[in-house]
């Protein structure tokens, strides 16, 4: 229970209590921050780590309990304190100004001036090239943040954290959510390399194999309160399972052999060309049956996004055939490809799935209004009926769905998203790394929904990046690399292997 005398104790919570209106985010939470060590925080979604963050990097204040630094007592007026005391937050939701370039983005609160008051530009891009250049990312600091992906986004996140100096203590609140496989190993770099400066990390991520890579110490977070902590190197998976959600959970991976339905979807020859030429998509040709469910397997920029979207209507320049049911269609209006029953779950689920100012029961029943229309008049009761079933088939920790999205903790948020899509009534449901963010109890049950759906029908196309997920749920593998179709697995052929394969032939 207890950490090496060796490591020095940095950053200290104590008996901290969080309340917001109608919900203990923390009850009484200790949590120890040693320097030149990986503190992992880990957690359900809801569970309350977000929120001891925020309080640990000055953005909330507690309601009871108390902070110490180096032993003496701290009160973090606000973020600007806190970082001149020297903690760093990546946050868990991206913050960046889409319309600003990602120099103005790394700097902006806390420009440089020249002479006491003119913005030194120059110094900025410079900075930011090296920091970039430090991370192995070689985008150009003049690119607006609108034009980056998520990965890319996380990564300006990550950079923008690092201009800060003097840092000593590094809160990275799921900084590898949507990053590649090769993303994720730069930062382990960096982070061994702050390690060895001396900075303390706290960690928080619901990807269980790399915290048992990366971390030092481990403390689990359960409603709230502290449940449990150790050295990681005492401990294995299942321990983290077992003290997260309270009992042993396995992803259950007996896929039952389906038999096959009438074909839904045809595609033929898909084909999407880069803007800076070259192509994003090209002669990808698959089908999709009713009640399927297919996953798309594929490194970062092998296009699986980009065929959601052109499935979806947001490409309607892309080139090639595509059958519904039989009956030859134009993806070229998202409005008509609802209207077909296509439903898109996206990636950036934070960004494109939710309205911020609306309530949790609004965002949900957004895309799907048509639905509650009795007459002219919204049946309030109908709708109330549908939320209340999402949140309780989704496990959504909200004390009352009236209050605003952003009063839900990350995971919890894209729970909503979900929800809101299955609310349309798909027949064609595209799923863009759904359990991202998901911690694993919560994973299972967006996966079992799925397999619900398709069971009554509904027909899937799974994008993961997982692949121990993508081997579970689906019927049906095909894989891209480079905008191609490279494989195509089923059955006895669906393995680890033949997938990892085809994911990096030319
Ligand atoms: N501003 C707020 N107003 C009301 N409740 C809030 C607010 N912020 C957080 N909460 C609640 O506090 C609890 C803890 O949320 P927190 O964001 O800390 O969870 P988390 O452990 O980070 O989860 P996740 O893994 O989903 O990110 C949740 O029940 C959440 O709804
Ligand atoms: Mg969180």
């Amino acid at each position: 229970m207890h950490a090496q005398p060796s490591a020095e104790l940095c950053l200290q919570a104590k008996g901290i209590t969080k309340r917001y209106p109608g919900t203990v985010a923390l009850d009484n939470v200790d949590f120890e921050v040693y320097r030149g060590k990986v503190n992992v925080l880990i957690g359900e979604n809801g569970a309350g780590k977000s929120t001891l963050m925020k309080i640990i990097a000055g953005i909330e204040q507690p309601t009871e309990g108390e902070l110490r630094m180096n032993g003496r007592p701290v009160k973090l007026a606000g973020t600007r304190d806190a970082a001149a005391k020297g903690i760093g937050i990546i946050h868990q939701e991206l913050n960046l100004f889409p319309n600003m370039t990602i120099a103005q983005n790394m700097f902006i609160g806390r420009e440089h001036t020249r002479y006491g008051m003119l913005l030194d530009h120059d110094r900025h891009v410079e900075k930011t090239r090296d920091i970039l250049r430090q991370l192995e990312c070689d985008l150009d600091p003049h690119t607006p943040v609108s034009r980056l992906k998520v990965g890319q986004q996380q990564i300006v996140e990550i950079a923008k954290t690092l201009t800060q100096s003097e840092m000593q203590v590094l809160i990275m609140d799921e900084p590898t959510s949507s990053l590649s496989t090769a993303e994720v190993e730069v930062l382990f770099k960096l982070i061994r390399d702050l390690k060895a400066k001396g900075l303390a990390i706290i960690y928080i991520s619901h990807r269980l194999e790399e915290i048992m890579r990366i971390g030092d110490y481990i403390t689990v977070l359960r409603d709230g309160k502290l449940v449990a902590r150790d050295e990681i190197a005492n401990i294995d998976i299942p321990w983290i399972v077992r003290n997260m959600v309270g009992h042993d959970q396995v992803l259950s991976t007996n896929r039952p052999k389906r038999q096959p339905t009438e074909e839904v979807l045809r595609v033929e020859n898909l084909t999407l060309r880069s803007p800076e030429g070259g192509f994003i998509l090209k002669d990808v040709s698959f089908s999709l049956q009713k009640g399927e469910i297919v996953g798309i397997y594929g490194l970062m920029g092998a296009g699986r996004t980009e065929l959601l979207e052109t499935l979806m209507g947001l490409h309607p320049e892309a080139e090639g055939a595509v059958y519904l049911e039989g009956k030859p269609i134009k993806p070229t209006s998202v409005r008509n490809q609802i209207d077909r029953g296509f439903a898109l779950v996206p990636e950036d689920r934070q960004r494109q799935g939710l309205v911020q100012p609306l309530s949790i029961a609004k965002n949900m029943t957004l895309s799907s209004l048509g639905k509650y229309f009795r007459r002219l008049f919204l049946s309030s009761k109908l709708e109330n009926s549908s939320i209340a079933r999402m949140i309780q088939n989704l496990y959504i920790k909200a004390p009352d769905p009236k209050l605003p999205i952003l009063s839900l903790s990350g995971g919890n948020q894209q729970k909503v998203v979900i929800g809101k899509y299955l609310l349309t009534d798909p027949k064609i449901l595209l799923l863009d790394e759904p359990s991202r963010g998901i911690d694993v109890g919560a994973k299972a049950d967006v996966f079992n929904i799925i397999r619900q759906l398709a069971a009554e029908g509904v027909s899937i196309l799974l994008v993961s990046s997982e692949l121990k997920e993508i081997l579970a749920y689906s019927d049906r593998v095909i894989v891209l690399s480079g905008g191609r179709l490279t494989g195509e697995f089923q059955d006895d052929q669906l393995t680890e292997n033949n997938l990892v394969n085809a994911s990096s032939k030319k």
